[in-house]
């Protein structure tokens, strides 16, 4: 039957078929749940139900995806139209039975509105989840207590507390949904079976379902993901909360659920995770570039050099279905770098991470090669050689010949100067940097290095590329250590500087362990190798870095660095390095002293902040926001704090000045200002 009449309100709008009534929002780019839509879904639901014609009702949406979840650029400002979770608890409460119709994705708030509604149907390929928790919160429209009351406590937790959306296969098996539609009949198949459930009563409410209280699992859901979830407020919450919806009465759990998201919304850590959840979208925005600009067509890749970094960063196109041609410059380089990749990808499969067949599909797509002339035909070649800035010229003069004109040259350089690199072609518009870092198929950051010359439409092409890599990529100026990097000198400079006047390798890691850093600078250094950029002249010792090298401490891989490692790589305060920090103190004169932890912050972490002032000023980072994914996304900050432009403003940045002072560092003119007027940092 086709619709007879249709009735819009705001993003909303109804049609009917017959005796069904399917509700359509349509509120793009995701269908967030804005009060508009709110306000469009509540008059809607409130017609069917008035009108005694309609036996039952279809909610939908148009556009890529279902209900993406609440507003999320509504928090913290006035609540305006109908609360979400009123919305919801309205049509349960429904006397005319409501089918959801999902395709693209049920999240947060509308995966809650999906579990208010009587009935869940969706086309094979969506995907159904609560990812609140990824923004520091709950979800807070009855989710808490619908999702264990409908799937158990144990994929309830798995859904809530991690935050991972599900298929739609598994929400099926899960009891999540009642049936799967055809991937292009969602609208047809949903008010058929609005007909089959009309007549049928007592139409079912998830609230009045009983789930049994499982301690055994929250327990062995805690102890499994401590780690990972340790730092963060939110998880504990959504843990309470499911604990709750077994403990008590639905109208109790639904106000202690309540009660949690309040707190979590107007914490800090909330405020830090949304911040960059937009900072990561924002991110991809190009200052001075045209979204439309047209792209460069990306249909093959070259890489140059097939070691840890070039074959991490060939990886990530292959995943992608972008076919690769990798040079080496020996035949036992290429293959030891292929037999690592195809090694990866065997691994990956055998914990389940990626298909069985998915390592033999990239690898097909992988070209070796021992010759340059098998670039030619490259759309994009990205050289990951040695940091050398002889080796690199002579590389793009030779890579400017034989590649095709148009194609894009990108050097993986980690602090070179790219102008001076793109200068030795005669196309430094088609010239920038690519850097991806360590391990470059795992990690999510890609620092784009704008030169002087290149085009918009190279950095234009390369930043959507790096979306189909699923990259996180950051817009960089040619500045020594460009965006990261830079900002980890000064933090490396004050650590050692701390270790000579009296701190210890293992005082420094732990405040910065504590401050929520995967590790500290020491242990990091011993992860990443000491011997790292070291000369290699065992009698140049110039500081505690090169006496340790001497010795053959070379971090974890050799069982001794900073800290001393059992065969299980467990390490132990070295005394050996505590010998070799006192013999530089007495050479220098230097009286150890007590170093507070306040101290460790002001010098290693406000240093930071100083250091992206700078670069915001000589315009090194489009925006403060940037600097904050870089050191989310490629060192490991802590989401919870935002990101170190973020933290210094929740720290108070006139604190960050008075503390950068106090120790004698010259404050950047900007953060100076800043915290004078109160401003943030932009
Ligand atoms: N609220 C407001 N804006 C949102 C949004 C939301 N929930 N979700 C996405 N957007 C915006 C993005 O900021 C972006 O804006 P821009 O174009 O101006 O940069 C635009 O929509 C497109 O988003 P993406 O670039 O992320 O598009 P993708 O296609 O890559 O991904 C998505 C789509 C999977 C839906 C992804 O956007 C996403 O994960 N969104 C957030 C989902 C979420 O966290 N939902 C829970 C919200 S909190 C909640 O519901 C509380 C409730 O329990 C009370």
């Amino acid at each position: 039957m086709t619709s007879q009449s249709i009735q819009q309100s705001g993003p909303v709008r109804t049609a009917r078929h017959g005796d069904v009534l399917v509700i359509v929002a349509d509120s793009p780019p995701v269908n967030a749940l804005g009060a508009a839509v709110r306000d469009g879904l509540e008059a809607a639901i409130k017609e069917g139900v008035a009108d005694s014609s309609i036996a039952a009702m279809v909610v939908r949406c148009d556009g890529r995806t279902f209900f993406a979840g609440a507003d999320i650029s509504e928090f913290g400002k006035p609540l305006r139209g109908v609360p979400l979770p009123d919305l919801v608890n309205m049509i349960e409460a429904s006397p005319t039975p409501v089918v959801a119709a999902i395709h693209g994705s049920a999240l947060g708030g509308g995966c809650e509105m999906a579990l208010g509604c009587h009935y869940r149907i969706a086309v094979p390929s969506a995907k159904l989840g609560t990812p609140e928790v990824k923004l520091g919160l709950l979800p807070g429209a009855g989710g808490t207590q619908r999702l264990p009351r409908l799937v158990g406590t144990g994929i309830a937790l798995e859904m809530i507390v991690l935050g991972n959306p599900v298929s739609a296969q598994k929400a099926k098996d899960a009891g999540l949904i009642d049936r799967l539609a055809g991937e292009n009949t969602l609208e047809a198949d949903a008010i058929a079976f609005a007909r089959e459930i009309a007549g049928k009563r007592p139409i079912p409410r998830v609230r009045d379902r009983h789930v049994e209280a499982d301690a055994a699992a929250i327990a062995v859901f805690r102890a499994e993901h401590r780690r990972k979830l340790s730092g963060f407020d939110a998880p504990e919450a959504c843990i309470a909360c499911v604990a709750a919806a077994a403990e008590r009465s639905f109208a109790d759990g639904l106000a202690f659920e309540r009660d949690e998201f309040m707190k979590l919304m107007t914490g800090t850590q909330s405020a830090a995770q949304r911040h960059i959840f937009f900072a990561e979208r924002q991110a991809a925005k190009i200052d001075g570039v045209d979204p439309a600009t047209p792209l460069r067509p990306i249909a093959k890749v070259g890489v140059i050099g097939a070691g840890t970094m070039g074959g991490g960063i060939a990886m990530n196109f292959l995943s992608a279905g972008v076919p690769v041609t990798i040079v080496e410059m020996q035949q036992e380089a290429l293959e030891r770098g292929t037999g690592v990749m195809r090694r990866n990808y065997e691994a990956s499969a055998a914990k389940g991470r990626i298909p069985a067949d998915a390592p033999d599909k990239a690898m097909a797509l992988l070209t070796p090669s021992l010759s340059l002339d098998a670039l030619a035909d490259c759309d994009l070649v990205i050289e990951a050689v040695y940091e050398d800035m002889s080796v690199k010229k002579e590389l793009f003069g030779k890579l400017d010949a034989i590649v095709k004109p148009g194609a894009i040259l990108a050097s993986n350089t980690s602090y070179l100067n790219v102008d001076e690199i793109a200068a030795c072609t005669q196309r430094p518009q088609d010239v920038l940097g690519m850097h991806f870092f360590s391990p470059a198929n795992v990690m999510k950051l890609l620092e784009v290095v704008r030169g002087a010359k290149t085009a918009p439409d190279v950095l234009a092409t390369v930043m959507a590329l790096a979306k189909r890599i699923r990259k996180v990529a950051v817009v960089a100026g040619v500045c020594h250590g460009f965006i990261g990097n830079r900002m980890l000198m000064p933090r490396q400079v004050e650590a050692n500087k701390l270790l000579l006047e009296g701190a210890t390798p293992e005082q420094i890691d732990r405040v910065h362990v504590a401050f929520g850093m995967p590790m500290g600078p020491f242990q990091m250094a011993d992860l990443a190798g000491v011997d790292i950029g070291w000369h290699r002249d065992p009698t140049r010792i110039e500081n505690i870095r090169d006496a340790l090298a001497a010795e053959g401490r070379w971090g974890q891989k050799k069982g001794a660095g900073f800290y001393d490692y059992d065969d299980k790589r467990r390490p132990t305060p070295s005394p050996r390095v505590a010998e070799i920090i006192d013999g530089f103190r007495t050479s220098a004169g230097t009286k150890p002293r007590a170093i507070s932890d306040g101290e460790i912050v002001a010098r290693t972490l406000y240093t930071m902040v100083n250091e992206g002032a700078l670069i915001l000023e000589e315009g090194m980072a489009q925006r403060a926001s940037d600097i904050d994914v870089v050191w989310i996304y490629g060192y490991g900050w802590p989401v919870y704090r935002g990101g170190p432009m973020f933290w210094a403003q929740t720290e108070g940045l006139d604190k960050v000045v008075a503390g950068l002072e106090r120790y004698g560092f010259p404050v950047a003119r900007s953060l100076k200002a800043a915290a004078g007027n109160g401003e943030a940092l932009k």
